[in-house]
């Protein structure tokens, strides 16, 4: 069959329309006619080829949710109909000790949707089933495509450092995954302090669940802390001034890191030793947290606030993701 999407020819070029042929679905492989598609700031980096992976046409959209329409021999698990999300990974080996773990996102051969293959800009999708998630009953198909990766990079990265409930937690970046952060950790009980550099994001983060937010304007350092966090997470894509973070961190306290700034991290050790203080990196999530992650935003009413933009819209709202204007997740929606 032909699908329809839109790619980008060279490196940090316009989305043009372009179409590719598929074969029938065998194996685990089906088809999703695509429904929505957030748009993360990752499908910039790739855009752009900041990490030196991207691949030409790249047909970016990775938060994709559709409806089956065709699936392989091999598949018991979904059918016909289904309402589901693929995020950022599009396979991985699933014998290796990370896979056996429940942590494909760390498999050695995990694969990007959008690095080995096409994504959801685009009518259809053709995907690795066992990477397609059923969306809960509860989620709308809109608000779900933001869960699929900004929402599973938080939640997982979060978990990861340690959240429970009854911390202080700290959220730098109200954008697309900070929006979410915000959520998650306030709705499972933690008192939430957001950074931002948009003087309206702080005044919603407290409506987002936050306790208190503070401005820090770009290029600038945050004012000495008169508070402690057990968790700090930055979704940031820029460079911060670290060293003036980690004095955020309560003793044992972790910094993880999911926003990827262009350059290395420049932090002093005796911040960290004096006070046991961590900083660790997280990708998005294995596919045992994703089915938690979706269940815990249904339950406690996660629930990304998105600007919808039509298909052929993705180059406007590409561009007012590159300029911080949107509030809080574009999302492309099919015609
Ligand atoms: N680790 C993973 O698995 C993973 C998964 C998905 C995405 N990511 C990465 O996470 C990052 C964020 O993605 P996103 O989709 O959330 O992006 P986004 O929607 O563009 O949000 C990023 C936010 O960072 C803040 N920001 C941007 N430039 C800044 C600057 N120069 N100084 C200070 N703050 C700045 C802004 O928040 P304020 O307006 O509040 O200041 C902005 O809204 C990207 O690097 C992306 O590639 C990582
Ligand atoms: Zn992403
Ligand atoms: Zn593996």
């Amino acid at each position: 069959m032909k699908i329809n999407a839109f790619a980008v020819l060279e490196k940090g070029a316009e989305l043009k329309p372009y179409s590719f042929d598929v074969e029938s679905s065998t194996g685990y492989e089906c088809i999703i006619k695509v429904l929505a598609c957030g748009v993360c700031h990752s499908d910039l980096h790739i855009i752009d080829d900041d990490w030196g992976m991207s691949r030409y046409p790249a047909v970016v959209g990775h938060e994709v949710v559709g409806e089956i329409v065709e699936l392989g021999e091999q598949i018991q698990h979904l059918k016909k109909g289904d309402r589901v999300g693929v995020g950022w990974q599009a396979s991985s080996c699933l014998q290796c000790r990370d896979c056996l773990r429940g942590n494909e996102n760390l498999c050695d051969e995990n694969q990007g949707l959008i690095v080995a293959g096409y994504g959801g800009f685009a009518d259809y999708l053709k995907v690795d089933s066992r990477f397609a998630f059923p969306i809960p009953a509860g989620i709308e198909t809109q608000h779900a495509g933001p869960l699929l990766c900004a929402g599973i990079t938080v939640y997982s990265a979060l978990r990861s450092a340690g959240m429970s409930s009854g911390q202080e937690i700290g959220v730098i970046g109200v954008g697309g995954l900070g929006h979410l952060a915000v959520q998650f950790a306030s709705k499972l009980g933690n008192r939430v302090t957001a950074f931002t550099t948009s003087q309206d994001k702080a005044e919603f983060a407290t409506q987002l669940g936050a306790a208190d937010a503070i401005v820090v304007p770009a290029g600038s350092s945050p004012p000495p802390p008169d508070r402690k966090f057990q968790i700090l997470i930055s979704t940031v894509p820029a460079d911060l001034d670290w060293p003036a973070y980690v004095e955020y961190l309560d003793s044992d306290g972790t910094l993880t890191m999911v926003g990827v700034p262009s350059q290395p991290l420049n932090v002093p050790l005796f911040p960290l030793i004096m006070k046991r203080r961590r900083i660790m990196g997280s990708i998005i999530g294995g596919r045992a947290i994703m089915m938690d992650m979706l269940n815990v935003a249904e339950k406690y009413g996660v629930k990304p606030i998105v600007e919808t933009f039509s298909m052929q819209q993705a180059n406007e709202a590409l561009q007012k993701v590159r300029a911080n204007k949107v509030r809080y997740r574009a999302v492309l929606t099919a015609n």
